[in-house]
């Protein structure tokens, strides 16, 4: 068997030896985990998922382990397997992953994985270095959530503390009423009521540390939800001091948790501050751009990062607009003759809801990028158009 290196200890075997090529371990494999597959075989790399169905996105390109992602065994097959196990999504159990010890490398660390499950955690955190967040507070019971509306006002949004994904577990509160009916609706849960934002935009940025320490930041990116889902995102975006001000408080997380690996945060943009709403201890789809709008894609920087390979620069290549396509693939013949349009299909069943796949276009510049945008999201996705 190859000899492991200790954990965080660098660089780990950074070039392919006569035992074959380096395995990454994924837990997860839904189309996160398939993109970084398919950014990892140029680099010479092999991949191993771990999920819970045969047919995830992943395993159209990669073999998978199929099991609970709390079943130790299989988690240990993983292990052996891998030089490195990392996830495409955040909410694995921490508590499995941890009975690995030091058997394996895990990036990015599970501390940063553990902040990022529990919005109330996330929120102390941003607190704690200094990062400007929406008012919160926990709610557990009806006394703590009439404290909450007392302490916060309305309107606000109640969550779930856990498990949340594109929008869901989470309800806007206006008034009394709603926030009674919200409550009886998410209540088995731990909660957290936030304020509610009138914000004029949102962004993310997202930015990778690899093992040796090196930090490098992507151009900001502005994002468009409707219910909660992304609809699209245009980069690079935003005034330099805006990007400044993003790139600092992510580098405080990222050194925080002595990062390894790509992070991501998202923000409200409110009179031209930055409010933050949460994180992502992953690759997220407001990066799908940069497949082909930067030089180097996140999920090739992720890999980079968590086997403590020199970082690839993050610097744009003109102007980028990601479209989801959402619930419905459109025909994808219709689509793929324009120029500099790039097709993603994830090769998922189709579902109401559901990310099924992406689109990157790319422009020379802003105003042709942005025309182009809207006239394509009108013809896959009209009601988000309207918001543009
Ligand atoms: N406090 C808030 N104020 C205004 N809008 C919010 C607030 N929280 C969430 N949203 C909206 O809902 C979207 C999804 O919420 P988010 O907290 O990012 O959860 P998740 O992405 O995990 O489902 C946000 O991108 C934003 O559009
Ligand atoms: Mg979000």
């Amino acid at each position: 068997m190859r000899k492991r290196l200790p954990c965080s200890s660098i660089p780990i075997r950074a070039t392919p030896d006569e035992t074959g090529p380096m395995t990454i371990g994924i837990v997860g494999g839904g189309q996160l985990g398939r993109m970084m597959a398919l950014a990892g075989y140029p680099l010479g790399l092999d991949f191993l998922f771990l999920d819970r169905a045969a047919d995830m996105p992943a395993a159209q390109v990669a073999p998978m382990l199929v099991g609970e992602f709390t079943d130790r065994k299989l988690l240990r097959e993983l292990a052996r397997r891998s030089e490195v196990i990392t996830f495409d999504w955040e909410n694995v159990s921490i508590e499995s992953l941890r009975t690995l010890g030091r058997s394996a490398s895990i990036a990015p660390p599970l501390a940063a994985l553990a902040m990022s499950q529990d919005r109330i955690a996330e929120k102390k955190l941003f607190d704690t270095l200094g990062i400007p967040t929406t008012r919160y507070a926990a709610v557990e019971s009806q006394a703590s959530l009439v404290r909450a509306l007392r302490d916060v006002g309305l309107p606000g949004v109640l969550k779930t503390r856990r498990l949340g994904y594109d929008g869901k577990g989470q309800a806007v509160v206006r008034n009394l009423e709603e926030a009674w009916l919200a409550f009886e609706r998410l209540r088995g849960s731990p909660l957290i009521y936030e304020e509610f934002i009138t914000f004029d935009d949102e962004v993310s940025i997202i930015g990778a540390r690899s093992r040796r320490g090196e930090i490098a930041v992507y151009p900001l990116n502005r994002n468009l939800h409707r219910e909660g889902i992304l609809r699209l995102t245009r980069a690079p975006w935003g005034a330099p001091a805006l990007q400044r001000r993003a790139t600092t408080h992510l580098k405080r997380v990222l050194e925080h948790f002595r990062y390894e690996g790509v992070l991501n945060i998202e923000f409200f943009v409110r009179n031209g501050r930055l409010i933050a709403n949460e994180t992502a201890p992953r690759v997220h789809n407001s990066g799908h751009w940069t497949i082909e709008g930067a030089a180097t894609s996140q999920f090739e920087n992720h890999l980079r990062a968590i086997l403590g390979l020199p970082l690839g620069a993050t610097t744009a290549r003109g102007h980028a607009a990601m479209i989801n396509l959402i619930g419905r693939m459109p025909s994808r013949d219709t689509f793929i003759g324009e120029s500099e349009l790039h097709w993603h299909d994830y090769g998922k069943t189709a579902r109401a809801g559901r990310k099924l796949g992406h689109i990157t276009l790319l422009a020379d510049t802003v105003a042709r990028r942005d025309a182009r945008a809207k006239h394509l999201l009108r013809r896959i996705d009209p009601t988000s158009a309207r918001s543009l």
